[in-house]
């Protein structure tokens, strides 16, 4: 089984960036674990801070893999095109944010992807990649 991780923009930063928000740990250290629990999972990582490099990794993707884990990062709340990217592809996709973006600012509390997306998980920090994987496993 194969499973595709995207995460967008700024999250390259995650570590550094408002740690108080999305905490200490950089992602390339929680993939290591994470990949390490799933042993029988092939887990592959992208990331882009730009909206057309994640679509064309969605469109790749989106035809060969068994799922995709989708933190879009701000695109979330402004593009139409990752919805239609995801829309476009069999392959299931699990919406994840890091932080509960319903606790933050207006403008984070709607998603353009939701609705195109299995489901969604959202504010349970990384740990919500590894509900995702977890899920997709089972996925039929
Ligand atoms: C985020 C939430 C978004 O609103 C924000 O723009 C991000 C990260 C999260 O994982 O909590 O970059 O997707």
């Amino acid at each position: 089984m194969k499973i595709l991780i995207i995460n967008g923009p700024n999250l390259n930063l995650l570590g550094k960036r408002e740690p108080e928000i999305y905490g200490n740990r950089t992602f390339e250290q929680f993939l290591a674990e994470l990949q390490a629990g799933f042993p029988q999972i092939e887990i592959d990582y992208f990331q882009s801070n730009h909206e057309g490099a994640l679509i064309d990794r969605i469109h790749e993707a989106g035809f060969s893999t068994d799922g995709i884990i989708l933190n879009a990062g701000a695109y979330t709340h402004t593009s139409i095109a990752l919805a239609d990217a995801i829309a476009a592809v069999p392959a299931p996709v699990i919406e994840v944010h890091i932080s509960n973006v319903h606790q933050r600012e207006p403008f984070r509390h709607h998603s353009y992807l939701s609705a195109k997306c299995v489901g969604s998980i959202v504010g349970l920090g990384l740990e919500g990649y590894r509900l995702a994987v977890e899920y997709l496993e089972s996925y039929k």
